[in-house]
């Protein structure tokens, strides 16, 4: 399998082929992600709750971001390594903006940068792009905003609002970005939203109908249980396989079954005899 790049995700739309999408926050994760054949790696800012336990993603830093997206990038061999740009990184100015999604890709390796908002954020997409970084968007509920929106609500069920998204999914293709996250929104708004972009979606409890899906792999793995929203699906209980682990390795020490010769070294009897 070749390089996954910005353009494979264009191609995936027109293709049919559905773009998988997974976050990851250090080297053996990626490297698994990698192996296993995922299109796309998201260095998300979720990073604040899964990994750093934060209560939302608020104070998450641009060098926390960077410091784990070059982990990220050393275990990605193929797919394609987006980071987050974090709150207040692309909120003040242009330049600040394109200065710290730079650093993303300068320092961290990662090929592309994603951040939240529509228009509001429009200014930025397209200097960031006009600077050759390609960015990704995030549409629907957007965690930065959660004091905004008074919590973690789905966003476009009322008529003024999902217009609102719709218009915003146009705005940031426009803008240059080459794909979007969609957050929390009804299935049949991401339907629309879809249908009327060239750029693919990536869906996030968004439903069936996007280009991609995106889950945090903490939640998909079964490995952070603080908060499982609705649109999470549990494929496996690796939470449930490390407290298992974990309880075994505690038991066998007590009991000596553990370290067995196999695990230890050994030293020659005579220099041992010496030595007492
Ligand atoms: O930070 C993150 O993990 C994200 C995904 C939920 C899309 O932004
Ligand atoms: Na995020």
């Amino acid at each position: 399998m070749s390089k996954f790049t910005t353009a494979s995700f264009i191609k995936s739309k027109q293709e049919g082929h559905i773009i998988s999408m997974l976050t990851a926050y250090d080297y053996s994760t990626a490297k698994l992600l990698d192996e296993a054949g995922v299109d796309s790696i998201l260095v998300g800012d979720s990073l604040g709750m899964v990994v750093l336990g934060y209560e939302n993603t608020l104070q998450v830093t641009v060098d926390d971001i960077i410091h784990h997206a070059k982990a990220v990038s050393r275990g990605a061999k193929k797919a394609l390594v987006i980071a987050d740009m974090p709150f207040l990184s692309y909120h003040i100015s242009i330049e600040d903006t394109i200065k710290n999604a730079g650093r993303m890709i300068q320092e961290a390796n990662a090929h592309a940068v994603k951040l939240e908002g529509g228009k509001e954020v429009i200014d930025k997409v397209t200097a960031l792009v006009k600077a050759q970084i390609p960015v990704v968007g995030h549409l629907g509920l957007t965690p930065q905003s959660v004091n905004m929106m008074g919590g973690f609500k789905v966003q476009g069920k009322e008529e003024g609002q999902a217009r609102e998204i719709i218009e915003d999914a146009k705005l940031l293709q426009e803008a240059g970005a080459f794909a979007i996250v969609l957050e929390c929104v009804p299935e049949e708004l991401a339907k629309i939203i879809t249908e009327n972009l060239e750029i693919p979606t990536i869906g996030i409890g968004a439903g069936k109908y996007c280009d991609g899906q995106v889950l945090v792999t903490q939640d998909m793995l079964g490995m952070f249980s603080d908060f499982t929203p609705k649109f999470v699906k549990k494929y496996c209980d690796i939470g449930g396989n490390i407290k298992e682990a974990v309880a075994l390795f505690c038991e066998e020490i007590q009991k000596g079954s553990f370290p067995e010769k196999k695990h230890t070294f050994s030293i020659d009897a005579e220099i041992i005899k010496k030595l007492y």
